[in-house]
Protein backbone atom coordinates (compact mmCIF):
# COMPACT_ATOMS: atom_id res chain seq x y z
CA UNK A 1 0.00 0.00 0.00
CA UNK A 2 1.10 3.51 -0.54
CA UNK A 3 0.06 6.30 1.25
CA UNK A 4 -1.08 8.66 -1.68
CA UNK A 5 -2.49 7.45 -4.78
CA UNK A 6 -1.13 10.37 -7.06
CA UNK A 7 2.56 8.43 -6.01
CA UNK A 8 3.01 6.17 -8.77
CA UNK A 9 3.26 2.91 -7.20
CA UNK A 10 6.19 0.63 -7.10
CA UNK A 11 4.99 -2.63 -7.95
CA UNK A 12 4.32 -3.45 -11.88
CA UNK A 13 0.56 -3.09 -13.58
CA UNK A 14 -0.83 -6.51 -13.75
CA UNK A 15 0.64 -9.13 -16.86
CA UNK A 16 -2.22 -11.11 -17.85
CA UNK A 17 -2.06 -12.59 -21.58
CA UNK A 18 -4.76 -13.72 -24.02
CA UNK A 19 -8.33 -13.00 -23.16
CA UNK A 20 -8.29 -10.20 -21.10
CA UNK A 21 -5.14 -9.03 -22.50
CA UNK A 22 -7.31 -6.07 -24.63
CA UNK A 23 -8.91 -4.70 -21.13
CA UNK A 24 -5.61 -3.37 -19.95
CA UNK A 25 -5.94 -1.09 -22.88
CA UNK A 26 -8.80 0.77 -21.25
CA UNK A 27 -9.47 1.81 -17.26
CA UNK A 28 -11.29 -0.58 -15.45
CA UNK A 29 -13.19 0.22 -12.13
CA UNK A 30 -12.09 -2.22 -10.47
CA UNK A 31 -8.03 -1.32 -10.99
CA UNK A 32 -9.19 2.47 -10.68
CA UNK A 33 -10.41 1.30 -7.47
CA UNK A 34 -7.42 -0.60 -6.02
CA UNK A 35 -5.05 2.67 -7.57
CA UNK A 36 -7.80 4.96 -5.07
CA UNK A 37 -6.90 2.66 -2.69
CA UNK A 38 -3.24 2.75 -2.71
CA UNK A 39 -2.72 -0.63 -4.28
CA UNK A 40 -0.24 -1.74 -7.22
CA UNK A 41 -2.65 -3.58 -9.51
CA UNK A 42 -3.24 -1.00 -11.89
CA UNK A 43 -1.55 -0.06 -15.14
CA UNK A 44 -0.93 3.59 -16.42
CA UNK A 45 -4.49 4.28 -18.00
CA UNK A 46 -6.24 3.42 -14.67
CA UNK A 47 -3.90 5.40 -12.74
CA UNK A 48 -4.65 8.49 -15.48
CA UNK A 49 -8.47 8.25 -14.52
CA UNK A 50 -7.89 7.73 -11.33
CA UNK A 51 -6.23 11.19 -11.63
CA UNK A 52 -8.65 12.47 -13.19
CA UNK A 53 -11.36 11.38 -10.75
CA UNK A 54 -9.54 13.19 -7.70
CA UNK A 55 -9.20 16.43 -10.05
CA UNK A 56 -12.67 16.16 -9.87
CA UNK A 57 -13.53 15.50 -6.57
CA UNK A 58 -10.34 15.00 -4.03
CA UNK A 59 -12.48 13.35 -1.65
CA UNK A 60 -12.63 10.27 -3.99
CA UNK A 61 -9.85 8.75 -1.72
CA UNK A 62 -11.43 9.67 1.76
CA UNK A 63 -14.99 8.30 0.02
CA UNK A 64 -13.11 5.09 -1.24
CA UNK A 65 -11.38 4.29 2.08
CA UNK A 66 -14.46 4.77 4.00
CA UNK A 67 -16.57 2.54 1.86
CA UNK A 68 -13.54 -0.38 2.46
CA UNK A 69 -13.50 0.69 6.60
CA UNK A 70 -17.69 0.14 5.81
CA UNK A 71 -17.05 -3.33 4.38
CA UNK A 72 -14.52 -4.21 7.21
CA UNK A 73 -17.26 -3.13 10.00
CA UNK A 74 -20.35 -5.10 8.11
CA UNK A 75 -18.61 -8.22 7.45
CA UNK A 76 -17.19 -8.19 11.23
CA UNK A 77 -20.91 -7.80 12.46
CA UNK A 78 -22.77 -10.90 9.81
CA UNK A 79 -20.10 -12.76 11.00
CA UNK A 80 -20.57 -12.04 14.80
CA UNK A 81 -24.54 -12.38 13.92
CA UNK A 82 -23.62 -15.78 12.72
CA UNK A 83 -23.31 -15.74 9.00
CA UNK A 84 -20.19 -17.74 7.33
CA UNK A 85 -21.02 -17.62 4.05
CA UNK A 86 -20.75 -14.53 1.92
CA UNK A 87 -21.79 -13.51 -1.75
CA UNK A 88 -19.22 -11.00 -2.61
CA UNK A 89 -20.70 -9.34 -5.79
CA UNK A 90 -18.85 -6.71 -7.57
CA UNK A 91 -16.11 -7.80 -5.59
CA UNK A 92 -12.83 -5.89 -7.52
CA UNK A 93 -9.23 -6.60 -6.74
CA UNK A 94 -8.84 -8.67 -3.48
CA UNK A 95 -6.13 -6.68 -1.61
CA UNK A 96 -5.44 -6.82 1.74
CA UNK A 97 -8.61 -6.60 4.04
CA UNK A 98 -10.94 -8.39 1.60
CA UNK A 99 -14.48 -10.23 2.39
CA UNK A 100 -12.51 -13.82 3.22
CA UNK A 101 -9.98 -11.99 5.45
CA UNK A 102 -12.47 -10.11 7.38
CA UNK A 103 -15.13 -12.95 8.02
CA UNK A 104 -12.12 -15.25 8.77
CA UNK A 105 -11.48 -13.56 12.10
CA UNK A 106 -14.32 -14.10 13.39
CA UNK A 107 -15.14 -17.28 11.87
CA UNK A 108 -12.36 -19.34 10.72
CA UNK A 109 -14.18 -21.64 8.76
CA UNK A 110 -16.00 -18.72 6.65
CA UNK A 111 -16.31 -19.30 3.27
CA UNK A 112 -16.51 -16.51 0.52
CA UNK A 113 -17.96 -16.42 -3.46
CA UNK A 114 -16.08 -13.61 -4.97
CA UNK A 115 -17.68 -12.54 -8.77
CA UNK A 116 -16.92 -9.54 -10.53
CA UNK A 117 -17.56 -8.58 -14.33
CA UNK A 118 -14.32 -7.26 -14.65
CA UNK A 119 -11.27 -10.22 -16.17
CA UNK A 120 -8.59 -8.48 -14.95
CA UNK A 121 -9.82 -8.73 -11.36
CA UNK A 122 -11.24 -12.15 -11.51
CA UNK A 123 -7.78 -13.36 -12.79
CA UNK A 124 -5.90 -11.50 -10.36
CA UNK A 125 -8.35 -13.02 -7.68
CA UNK A 126 -7.77 -16.55 -9.39
CA UNK A 127 -3.33 -15.89 -8.91
CA UNK A 128 -4.14 -14.59 -5.05
CA UNK A 129 -6.77 -16.72 -3.75
CA UNK A 130 -7.11 -19.66 -6.32
CA UNK A 131 -5.93 -22.17 -3.33
CA UNK A 132 -7.56 -20.93 -0.53
CA UNK A 133 -10.34 -23.42 0.94
CA UNK A 134 -13.73 -22.37 0.88
CA UNK A 135 -12.55 -19.38 -1.34
CA UNK A 136 -13.91 -18.99 -5.06
CA UNK A 137 -13.45 -16.03 -7.75
CA UNK A 138 -15.50 -16.10 -11.09
CA UNK A 139 -16.51 -13.84 -13.65
CA UNK A 140 -19.95 -12.94 -13.69
CA UNK A 141 -22.11 -10.26 -14.48
CA UNK A 142 -24.36 -9.41 -11.52
CA UNK A 143 -27.24 -8.08 -13.21
CA UNK A 144 -28.02 -12.23 -13.71
CA UNK A 145 -28.72 -13.37 -10.39
CA UNK A 146 -30.26 -16.68 -11.07
CA UNK A 147 -26.88 -17.53 -13.96
CA UNK A 148 -24.85 -16.31 -10.70
CA UNK A 149 -26.36 -18.73 -7.57
CA UNK A 150 -26.38 -21.67 -10.10
CA UNK A 151 -22.64 -21.47 -11.40
CA UNK A 152 -20.69 -24.04 -10.22
CA UNK A 153 -18.09 -21.90 -8.88
CA UNK A 154 -20.82 -20.49 -6.57
CA UNK A 155 -22.89 -23.80 -5.46
CA UNK A 156 -19.13 -25.31 -5.22
CA UNK A 157 -18.75 -22.53 -2.06
CA UNK A 158 -22.50 -21.71 -0.90
CA UNK A 159 -24.98 -23.69 0.34
CA UNK A 160 -28.00 -21.80 -0.53
CA UNK A 161 -29.96 -23.87 1.91
CA UNK A 162 -28.23 -21.71 4.72
CA UNK A 163 -27.85 -18.18 5.27
CA UNK A 164 -25.78 -16.37 3.19
CA UNK A 165 -24.41 -12.84 3.37
CA UNK A 166 -25.00 -11.04 0.24
CA UNK A 167 -22.37 -8.18 -0.06
CA UNK A 168 -22.72 -5.44 -2.42
CA UNK A 169 -19.88 -2.75 -1.56
CA UNK A 170 -19.64 0.36 -4.44
CA UNK A 171 -21.28 -1.77 -7.17
CA UNK A 172 -24.65 -0.91 -7.42
CA UNK A 173 -24.14 2.73 -9.19
CA UNK A 174 -22.49 0.56 -12.31
CA UNK A 175 -26.05 -0.43 -12.83
CA UNK A 176 -27.42 2.57 -14.72
CA UNK A 177 -31.05 1.33 -14.42
CA UNK A 178 -32.66 2.11 -11.10
CA UNK A 179 -35.28 -0.51 -11.44
CA UNK A 180 -33.14 -3.24 -12.70
CA UNK A 181 -30.81 -2.58 -9.43
CA UNK A 182 -34.03 -3.05 -7.63
CA UNK A 183 -35.44 -6.19 -9.20
CA UNK A 184 -32.23 -7.64 -9.26
CA UNK A 185 -31.52 -7.15 -5.22
CA UNK A 186 -34.77 -8.66 -4.74
CA UNK A 187 -34.11 -11.40 -7.16
CA UNK A 188 -31.02 -12.18 -5.48
CA UNK A 189 -33.49 -11.88 -2.19
CA UNK A 190 -35.55 -13.98 -3.21
CA UNK A 191 -33.45 -17.24 -3.40
CA UNK A 192 -32.28 -16.47 0.26
CA UNK A 193 -33.12 -18.10 3.07
CA UNK A 194 -34.66 -16.43 6.31
CA UNK A 195 -31.38 -15.85 8.64
CA UNK A 196 -30.08 -13.99 5.05
CA UNK A 197 -28.18 -10.59 4.84
CA UNK A 198 -27.67 -8.02 2.41
CA UNK A 199 -24.98 -5.04 2.94
CA UNK A 200 -24.74 -2.28 0.49
CA UNK A 201 -22.65 0.70 -0.27
CA UNK A 202 -23.84 3.26 -2.48
CA UNK A 203 -22.32 6.08 -4.15
CA UNK A 204 -24.59 9.07 -3.29
CA UNK A 205 -26.05 11.12 -5.47
CA UNK A 206 -27.00 14.07 -3.02
CA UNK A 207 -24.34 14.30 -0.07
CA UNK A 208 -23.77 18.04 -0.21
CA UNK A 209 -19.48 17.90 0.26
CA UNK A 210 -19.45 15.85 -2.57
CA UNK A 211 -19.70 16.99 -6.43
CA UNK A 212 -21.23 13.50 -7.67
CA UNK A 213 -21.88 15.14 -11.26
CA UNK A 214 -18.12 15.38 -11.81
CA UNK A 215 -17.46 12.24 -10.72
CA UNK A 216 -20.35 10.87 -13.05
CA UNK A 217 -18.57 13.25 -15.64
CA UNK A 218 -15.19 11.48 -15.14
CA UNK A 219 -16.41 8.33 -14.75
CA UNK A 220 -17.75 8.14 -19.02
CA UNK A 221 -14.31 6.69 -19.39
CA UNK A 222 -15.43 3.41 -17.96
CA UNK A 223 -16.12 1.27 -21.02
CA UNK A 224 -19.18 -0.03 -19.40
CA UNK A 225 -20.64 3.13 -19.02
CA UNK A 226 -20.09 6.18 -16.54
CA UNK A 227 -21.24 5.37 -12.84
CA UNK A 228 -24.69 6.34 -11.71
CA UNK A 229 -24.77 8.03 -8.07
CA UNK A 230 -28.22 7.96 -6.63
CA UNK A 231 -30.16 9.61 -3.23
CA UNK A 232 -31.19 8.60 -0.19
CA UNK A 233 -34.86 7.64 -1.34
CA UNK A 234 -33.54 5.50 -4.47
CA UNK A 235 -31.27 3.45 -2.18
CA UNK A 236 -34.16 3.23 -0.08
CA UNK A 237 -35.93 1.36 -2.22
CA UNK A 238 -32.78 -0.71 -3.33
CA UNK A 239 -32.65 -2.43 0.34
CA UNK A 240 -36.38 -2.52 0.99
CA UNK A 241 -36.41 -6.18 1.03
CA UNK A 242 -34.47 -6.84 4.23
CA UNK A 243 -35.36 -4.96 7.92
CA UNK A 244 -32.47 -2.68 8.31
CA UNK A 245 -30.14 -3.12 11.48
CA UNK A 246 -29.51 0.26 13.00
CA UNK A 247 -28.32 2.98 12.27
CA UNK A 248 -30.87 2.23 9.06
CA UNK A 249 -29.75 3.99 5.60
CA UNK A 250 -26.93 6.23 6.29
CA UNK A 251 -23.23 7.49 5.22
CA UNK A 252 -21.09 5.34 5.33
CA UNK A 253 -18.80 6.99 8.18
CA UNK A 254 -21.95 7.19 10.17
CA UNK A 255 -22.42 3.09 10.07
CA UNK A 256 -21.74 2.08 13.30
CA UNK A 257 -18.24 3.84 12.93
CA UNK A 258 -15.44 2.51 15.25
CA UNK A 259 -13.39 4.38 17.94
CA UNK A 260 -10.92 6.64 16.38
CA UNK A 261 -7.31 4.75 16.77
CA UNK A 262 -4.33 6.84 18.67
CA UNK A 263 -2.44 8.26 15.77
CA UNK A 264 -5.12 7.56 13.05
CA UNK A 265 -3.69 9.30 9.19
CA UNK A 266 -7.73 8.62 8.24
CA UNK A 267 -8.56 12.62 9.76
CA UNK A 268 -12.37 13.56 9.91
CA UNK A 269 -14.73 10.35 8.81
CA UNK A 270 -15.65 10.78 5.32
CA UNK A 271 -18.36 11.10 2.80
CA UNK A 272 -19.73 9.63 -0.60
CA UNK A 273 -21.62 6.70 -0.01
CA UNK A 274 -24.26 5.80 2.06
CA UNK A 275 -24.68 2.20 3.25
CA UNK A 276 -27.37 0.11 4.98
CA UNK A 277 -26.88 -3.79 6.27
CA UNK A 278 -30.21 -5.65 6.84
CA UNK A 279 -32.13 -9.55 7.60
CA UNK A 280 -33.56 -11.64 5.60
CA UNK A 281 -36.75 -12.41 7.82
CA UNK A 282 -39.25 -15.14 7.64
CA UNK A 283 -41.50 -14.68 4.61
C1 LIG B 1 -15.70 0.41 -6.98
S1 LIG B 1 -15.28 -1.26 -7.21
C2 LIG B 1 -15.74 -1.95 -5.62
C3 LIG B 1 -14.92 -3.16 -5.24
C4 LIG B 1 -15.30 -3.83 -3.92
N1 LIG B 1 -16.71 -4.23 -3.90
C5 LIG B 1 -15.02 -2.95 -2.74
O1 LIG B 1 -15.95 -2.30 -2.23
O2 LIG B 1 -13.87 -2.90 -2.30
C6 LIG B 1 -16.64 -1.82 -8.24
C7 LIG B 1 -16.46 -3.23 -8.76
O3 LIG B 1 -17.69 -3.68 -9.34
C8 LIG B 1 -17.40 -4.40 -10.52
N2 LIG B 1 -18.61 -4.38 -11.38
C9 LIG B 1 -19.13 -3.33 -12.06
N3 LIG B 1 -20.25 -3.69 -12.71
C10 LIG B 1 -20.46 -5.01 -12.41
C11 LIG B 1 -21.45 -5.96 -12.80
N4 LIG B 1 -22.47 -5.63 -13.60
N5 LIG B 1 -21.35 -7.23 -12.32
C12 LIG B 1 -20.31 -7.57 -11.51
N6 LIG B 1 -19.33 -6.72 -11.12
C13 LIG B 1 -19.41 -5.45 -11.56
C14 LIG B 1 -16.21 -3.69 -11.11
O4 LIG B 1 -15.51 -4.50 -12.03
C15 LIG B 1 -15.41 -3.37 -9.86
O5 LIG B 1 -14.53 -4.40 -9.53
Amino acid sequence: MVDDPRTPPTGLPVRVGGAVGDDLERPSSARVYDFLLGGTSHGEVDRGLGRDLIDAEPLVVPIVRENRSFLRRAVTLLAREGIDQFLDLGSGIPTMGNTHEVARRVRPDARVAYVDVDPVAVAHGELLLGHTDGVSVSQADLRRPAEILDAPAVTAVLDLARPVGLLLFSVLQHVPDTDEAHTVVDEYLSRLVPGSALAVSHLSADDPRVDAAALRRVSHAYPRGPVTPRSAAELARIVAGVELVDPGLVFAAQWRPEPPRPGSPNGEPCCGHRAAVGFVRAR
